[in-house]
Formats: C-alpha cells, sequence, structure tokens
C-alpha cells in the first residue's frame, strides 16, 4: 500500500500539521494533505492495527478538516474521510441486483470428505495437480462491494444471493474500507469485491455488557450482532458499533484485459487479495496459505482449528480454494456453490440440554439474575452446566419451562446463551 518512504512522509506532513497553528485561511491548500494523512492513520488503525498518531494527535488532525471544510465547503471530496459519517437514513434499504450473484460455499467436515473433494476437483479441472489457497472462514455477515472508476459507490447485504440490500452508508462508516482505492493504474474501470462484516470479540463483549446495563438482552453471537447492525437505520450508531471487513474474492472486473495481477494466465486467488491489500483493503494476506497437496491442506486445519481461539474473531471454519483463476474457470459453479471452493467446517459451538432448574443469583447492587441449570454439555471443549438468563423479560420472550430441551451457543470466548 505504502512504501516505508511515503510512511514516513505521511508520517512527517501529520506531524508537520499538528505543529500548525496559524489561522485557518491560510491552511486552505492543506486540505488534500489532511485528507491523505488521515486515509493513512486509519489503514494503519484499522488494517495494520498499528496506530501511528495519539487518539489526541489523529481528532486534531480531523477535526482541522471538518473546519476547513466547513469554510470551504465546494472542495469536500467523496472520498474524504469526513464523509462517512452521515444522516440517518428513513428509508428502509432498497434492493440491489449483484452483478454476479453472491453463492454459498459446500461444506465438508473431515479429512475424507476434503480427499473426495480434491478428487473431484482434479476431474473437473482435468489435471492431476491443483494448487490449494487456505484461508480463515469468517463467521459474520456477507458484503459486496462495488468501485466504479475507483470510487465506492455502493455496498449490499447478500439477501438471497441475487438480490441484496443496499447498504452503502452503513459500510461507509466501516473505517477498514476504503471509499476509494488507485484501481485506474491498472486500467480498472469496475470492480465488485466480497467479504465479510465481523465483530471482533472484545468489541462484542463489550457491547453485550452495555445492553445488560440498559437492560436489554444480550445478542446471541458476534455474527447475529454483525448483520444486525449492517440493518440499522443510524449510521452514527452503526459506526459506534465498530465493525471490521475482511475482504476474500472478487467476483467482477472490468474490463478483464487489464494491467493488474488479475489478469492473465497466471493469474490467481492468493496473489488477487494480494493486489487487494496493497491498495489498502483488508484480505487475509496474513492467515491466507497455499499448498500443493489435500494432505498439506488436511495438517493445516487441524493446527488452524487448535488456534482459533487465538484469534481476535470468529472463525466457523476454514475455506479453501483452487488457487488458478483459470482452473476455476475451466470447474465452474452449481446454482449453489462454486466448484472450486470448499468450507472445512470447525466443531460446532452448539448443543442441545435439558433445562432443569433455574437460580437465582443476586449481584452487588442487589439485581436478581435468573440462571438456568441444564445437563452437562460439552461446547468447544468446555463443559456448560449453568448459562445466564439475563433477566426475567429473557425468560418470558424465549418461552422457557422447566424440562424443555434447548439449544446452547458458545461462541468464543463469548459466555454460553440459550
Ligand atoms: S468465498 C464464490 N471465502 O461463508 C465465493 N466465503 O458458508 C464464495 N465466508 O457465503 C465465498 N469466509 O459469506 C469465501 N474466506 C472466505 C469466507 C467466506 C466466510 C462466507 C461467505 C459465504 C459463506 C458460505
Amino acid at each position: 500500500m505504502y512504501t516505508s518512504d511515503q510512511e514516513k512522509h505521511l508520517f512527517d506532513q501529520g506531524k508537520s500539521l499538528l505543529e500548525d497553528t496559524r489561522p485557518l485561511e491560510t491552511q486552505r491548500q492543506d486540505m488534500r494533505k489532511l485528507r491523505e494523512v488521515i486515509n493513512y492513520a486509519d489503514w494503519k488503525y484499522y488494517v495494520q492495527s498499528e496506530p501511528v498518531f495519539s487518539d489526541y494527535e489523529y481528532d486534531s488532525l480531523f477535526r482541522r478538516l471538518k473546519d476547513l471544510e466547513e469554510a470551504y465547503p465546494a472542495e469536500i471530496t467523496a472520498d474524504s474521510p469526513t464523509q462517512r459519517v452521515a444522516k440517518g437514513l428513513s428509508e428502509k434499504f432498497p434492493p440491489v441486483a449483484h452483478l454476479v450473484p453472491m453463492l454459498s460455499l459446500d461444506n465438508t467436515y473431515n479429512a475424507t470428505d476434503l480427499r473426495d473433494w480434491d478428487r473431484r476437483c482434479k476431474e473437473y479441472a482435468a489435471t492431476s495437480e491443483i494448487e490449494y489457497c487456505v484461508e480463515p472462514k469468517y463467521d459474520g455477515a456477507s458484503i459486496s462491494l462495488l468501485y466504479d472508476d475507483g470510487k465506492l459507490v455502493r455496498g449490499a447485504t447478500r439477501g438471497d444471493g441475487v438480490t441484496g440490500e443496499e447498504i452503502t452508508t452503513n459500510i461507509r462508516q466501516i473505517k477498514s474500507i476504503p471509499l476509494s482505492a488507485a484501481f485506474a493504474k491498472d486500467g480498472i474501470e469496475q470492480i465488485e469485491i466480497r467479504g465479510e462484516v465481523v465483530i471482533h470479540k472484545e468489541v462484542f463483549a463489550a457491547f453485550n455488557e452495555q445492553r445488560a446495563k440498559e437492560g436489554l438482552s444480550p445478542l446471541a453471537n458476534p455474527r447475529n450482532a454483525a448483520s444486525g447492525t449492517l440493518r440499522i437505520l443510524d449510521p452514527e450508531e452503526v459506526r459506534k458499533r465498530r465493525l471490521s471487513a475482511v475482504l476474500y474474492h472478487i467476483s467482477y472486473v472490468h474490463p478483464q484485459n487489464n494491467s493488474s495481477p488479475l489478469s492473465g494466465e497466471e493469474a490467481n486467488h492468493y496473489d488477487s487479495l494480494q493486489y487487494l491489500y496493497n491498495l489498502g483493503f483488508p484480505t487475509p494476506v496474513k492467515e491466507m496459505k497455499r499448498f500443493k497437496t489435500i494432505d498439506e491442506v488436511i495438517e493445516f486445519c487441524g493446527t488452524f482449528e487448535a488456534r482459533r481461539d487465538d484469534l481476535p474473531y470468529e472463525v466457523d471454519g476454514l475455506v479453501i480454494k483452487v488457487n488458478s483463476f483459470e482452473l476455476q474457470d475451466r470447474m465452474g459453479m452449481t446454482s449453489h456453490h462454486p466448484r472450486w471452493a470448499v468450507a472445512y467446517k470447525f466443531k460446532a459451538r452448539q448443543a442441545t440440554s435439558k433445562l432443569r432448574r433455574v437460580e437465582f443469583q443476586v449481584g452487588r447492587t442487589g439485581t436478581i439474575t435468573p440462571v438456568a441449570k441444564i445437563d452437562p454439555v460439552p461446547i468447544g471443549g468446555v463443559t456448560v452446566t449453568s448459562v445466564s438468563l439475563f433477566n426475567e423479560d429473557v425468560v418470558r420472550e424465549k418461552d422457557l419451562h422447566i424440562g424443555d430441551t434447548v439449544l446452547v451457543e458458545r461462541a468464543g470466548d463469548v459466555i454460553p446463551y440459550i
């Protein structure tokens, strides 16, 4: 994305802008510089997780840009970092047709399934050797982004796969998603990119704590929280919920014969995500791995599953993709899923059990919390015997009775939930 020289330049530029205390009128020329510096700071913070400015410094730069834009509104650009924030939406999200349908994935659960899939891949591709690219299967809400002439013009939910909901305003609240990108240098006029919106576990936990304080029932898991948040009509609220995004697939590029690594005989998935990353997009460059055989893939699946709790967000498996675009095209798709990709699902974090009794816990402040006692059931390596029911409303809402069969979910480090 940035060379180290550019990084140094932008950082120094930020610092010197911060030291500039001249009156606003004299700083009109700085609007472009401020945008560049803030975009750089956002990228460091949200894509690289390596903040370069303090919160105070960042806020001062942001405020300066806002003040200048207020004074010179004609000079505001659509991709200015200030333009992520928007007024509330009054309407529901209108339907949009995806340029290419958003397909699902076929699932595998063990080594035998993966070997069968590998065999079918080789039949469809009519080849004896295939390179695979493996990356996390993010457990969030899928989105589709459209860039026209390098500008983000549309963000959509998956919907039924053919038609999604237009959620551009909310997508713009996600700071890791670039509002513009330098596709033009490679002759790319239009590109549709797919990915997942996720909530980091710690953000989710804090969010549920806040809900509990407000007497609201908690959300079951980060996935529901992410997809629910994308449909909130108040973009300010969306921004506060600190969503993250990971982009993992390019579904459409125009023109096809462009000068980027997306085009040509050697073009492949791994390089495509590296390419997007270099343009500032959050893609799984650190997590994705290439393998020459299915045995290596299977081994990686095992080691990765063992480490799943170390990740800051939820994953429910891995996705294995045929790396070469040419082979992908040769293999094609069914109406449900591409033949060149498959999900390897980790062990579920849900289980059913029986509700035996309810105990009431009294907190420090005197609040009473009902706690369900259930038949012990193992979920994701932990035996669960008690599950908080939060408050009376939750019990009523779920219409819980002693002896009921209950579905318990324990998402990562998140507390179990009925
Ligand atoms: S590829 C045609 N890659 O899983 C390409 N999907 O259960 C299809 N998902 O609908 C998608 N992480 O929303 C792909 N690394 C990843 C993914 C991923 C999560 C989601 C995606 C898909 C669902 C299928």
